[in-house]
């Protein structure tokens, strides 16, 4: 095997050598690039788990093998020659937590310290302006998302699978689905990219309906005009899933992947299905929205049963096509126009994720161009408006998706309850199912008086108001407050003794500054100002704390990510990089809304470990 040996500084005996081995090194340094796409969680770090690696067998030339022990005796393969000392770059990896990159062509390497990318605020914050980089987030491509649920109609939000099998409704990541697509439309709005909404109607000219003509059922279509939606077709068709039912033909544009459109169903057997075809293997997938539970499962693959020796056998319906439903029960109202948005793209990537043991290599991510829309079938007895639109993307449905659900689901603490136990620190801190976090309560904040702002509607300003009650109740009573040596600190994670999580800490300060920033001067009460105000002293006391405890999250080469060894007496939590990087990009973001040049200074310090910059030692 050819080797080459890369070199930065003669005179230190470390050097390090690579060979052709390494490109299985470039292969896991791409896995390990995560960008800071945290909703905080306390990811398992399995993706960044020692993989097993071919050992390096070639030497660099010239040199002689040598015997070389590291840290206490261990043995370790080495070579020498006159001036230098080499070893294999797994070891320098492992044991410094570093991450190297061959270049293109293999003759290049380059090391660094840090995996993730140490970003900063490109612009001075407004709180009504996009939501730090969110609009770079894509929170329906995590894997540990389920899907965006159909379920409740207006609330098209995402359903999480991350501490529990079955899919459940997770405060953060709903709030930050909605910054997320509100940053974009901020953003698009100032770069004037305003062709996004630019929509393709179809379904208009009643010719356009088709009828499946089956050997059992036949498909009416009645078309009339309604006083409130004008053009509408009724339909009956039977209700079996394996019937096409009335149909149209979609737009064919890869970029038209969101589909909208309303309809008035008349009872519980009726459902829609969209056709898509994948670019790369011509796939047909059908994605089914039906008014069934689907014990829960947010999305499943449709199976049909065949007998086999008698015994039933469940398998995928055909071959090069697959079919999945969807579950559209709920508050969907029957006998009721609503209006059906939902991301096709999205959705068939969701229902391709969705195995029963799937591994989380198995995420399915699509992007624009991947599939095309083939058709959109009904079944059933309903009604359907002859307007279906297609679009490129449904940013303002799903910040009103989550903003409404935010508003419909809190609960009389002003809180939004984490339906699943949370267990951190190997179970010594457990937090039972219907726990608070603060970040779930400064980032509804921070959806909410958006939403307040760009609808004009109270309700979503009472409910960001009615989220600061549990910012004074302690944790141990339900609340998210909790003292460290007496300084107040806003819980991710309200753990008795407390955790004191650092970056779900910085972002319910955000939510809080973003309330205290709102104008609420066209309102006729004074409550609300009152209010806004104890947001503004909410606010305020945490930036008091963080100045004084920051220093405890520094180790001098990295950060902390949370202060549970201080009450545990454990090992200290240290924080991955991408953890690193998000602690970077919030104290910079709180700097710039302080002008604070502690904190500033902190946070420039922080980037400077990611390069590998220590604090001195003594
Ligand atoms: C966007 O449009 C507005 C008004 O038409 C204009 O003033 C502004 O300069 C445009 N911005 C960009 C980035 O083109
Ligand atoms: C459309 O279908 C519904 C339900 O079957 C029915 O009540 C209604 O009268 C129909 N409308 C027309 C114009 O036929
Ligand atoms: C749905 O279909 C089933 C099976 O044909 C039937 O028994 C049931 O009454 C139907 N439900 C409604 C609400 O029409
Ligand atoms: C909350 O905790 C603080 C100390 O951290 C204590 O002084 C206060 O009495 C507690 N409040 C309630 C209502 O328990
Ligand atoms: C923070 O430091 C940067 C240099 O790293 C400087 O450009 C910026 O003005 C400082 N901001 C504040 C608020 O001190």
């Amino acid at each position: 095997m050819k080797c080459w040996r890369w070199r930065s500084n003669r005179h230190r005996i470390y050097l390090f050598f690579a060979c052709a081995s390494l490109l299985l090194l470039s292969k896991h340094y791409l896995t390990v690039t995560v960008p800071i796409d945290e909703e905080d969680e306390e990811l398992n770090p399995v993706d960044l788990k020692e993989k097993e690696k071919e050992k390096i067998e070639c030497e660099p030339t010239g040199a002689v093998e040598t015997k070389c022990t590291a840290d206490n005796g261990k043995p370790l393969r080495c070579w020498k020659d006159e001036e230098e000392v080499y070893f294999p770059f797994s070891y320098i990896k492992k044991r410094f937590d570093m991450t190297g990159k061959l270049g293109k062509d293999g003759s290049t390497f380059e090391l660094f310290t840090s995996y993730a990318k140490m970003r900063t605020p490109d612009k001075n914050y407004y709180p009504l302006g996009p939501f730090g980089h969110f609009s770079t987030y894509s929170v329906e491509t995590r894997d540990r998302v389920r899907c965006i649920s159909a379920k409740t109609g207006i609330s098209d939000v995402p359903m999480s699978t991350q501490w529990d099998p079955i899919p459940y409704y997770y405060p953060i990541q709903i709030a930050q689905y909605g910054l997320q697509h509100y940053s974009r439309i901020k953003l698009d709005s100032v770069s004037n990219k305003s062709d996004d909404n630019a929509e393709v109607l179809v379904g208009v000219q009643s010719k356009e309906w088709k009828g499946a003509a089956g050997m059992h059922e036949t498909t009416e279509r009645l078309f009339f005009n309604d006083e409130e939606k004008g053009k509408v077709v009724n339909i009956s068709a039977g209700h079996a899933l394996s019937n096409a039912g009335a149909y149209v033909y979609l737009d064919k544009s890869p970029d038209l992947h969101v589909i909208s459109f309303d309809w008035k169903p008349y009872d519980a057997n009726s459902s829609f299905t969209v056709l898509a075809k994948m670019k790369q293997d011509d796939l047909l997938v059908l994605i089914n929205y039906v008014f069934s539970e689907g014990d829960g499962k947010c999305v499943w693959q449709d199976e049909e049963k065949s007998f086999d020796d008698e015994t039933i056998v469940l398998k995928p319906r055909k071959d090069g096509q697959v079919s999945y439903s969807y579950s559209y029960s709920g508050s969907a109202p029957i006998g009721e126009w609503s209006t059906v948005t939902r991301d096709i793209l999205v959705d068939v990537a969701r229902a391709l994720s969705s195995g029963e043991n799937r591994k989380k290599d198995d995420n399915v991510v699509l992007h624009p161009g991947d599939l095309r829309l083939v058709s959109l079938g009904f079944r059933g007895q309903l009604t359907v408006r002859q307007q279906i639109a297609q679009r490129k993307e449904q940013d303002s449905h799903a910040f009103r998706s989550s903003a409404d659900w935010l508003v419909e689901n809190q609960d009389k603490k002003g809180g939004w309850a984490v339906p699943v136990e949370r267990s951190i620190a190997d179970r010594k801190l457990v937090l039972p199912p219907g726990w608070h976090s603060a970040m779930a309560q400064g980032h509804g904040i921070s959806v909410l008086t958006r939403a307040y702002n760009q609808f004009n509607d109270k309700k979503y300003l009472s409910s960001a108001i009615n989220a600061l009650e549990l910012f004074k109740t302690n944790s141990s009573e339900g609340g998210v407050r909790a003292e460290f040596f007496g300084y107040i600190w806003y819980e991710e994670y309200p753990t008795t003794p407390g955790s004191f999580v650092l970056n779900g800490f910085l972002y319910s300060l955000i939510g809080l500054y973003d309330l205290s920033k709102l104008d609420v001067s066209g309102i006729y009460d004074d409550s609300a100002k009152t209010k806004v105000k104890e947001a503004q002293e909410m606010y305020s006391v945490g930036i008091r704390s963080l100045k004084q405890l920051l220093p405890l999250y520094d180790t001098g080469s990295g950060t902390i990510y949370d202060l549970r060894h201080v009450a545990l007496g454990t090992a200290p939590n240290l924080a991955r990089w991408d953890y690193h990087a998000v602690h970077v990009y919030l104290l910079k973001w709180i700097a710039g809304l302080e002008k604070d040049e502690f904190l500033n200074k902190t946070a420039d310090r922080w980037i400077g470990y990611a390069y590998g910059k220590r604090a001195k030692h003594n």
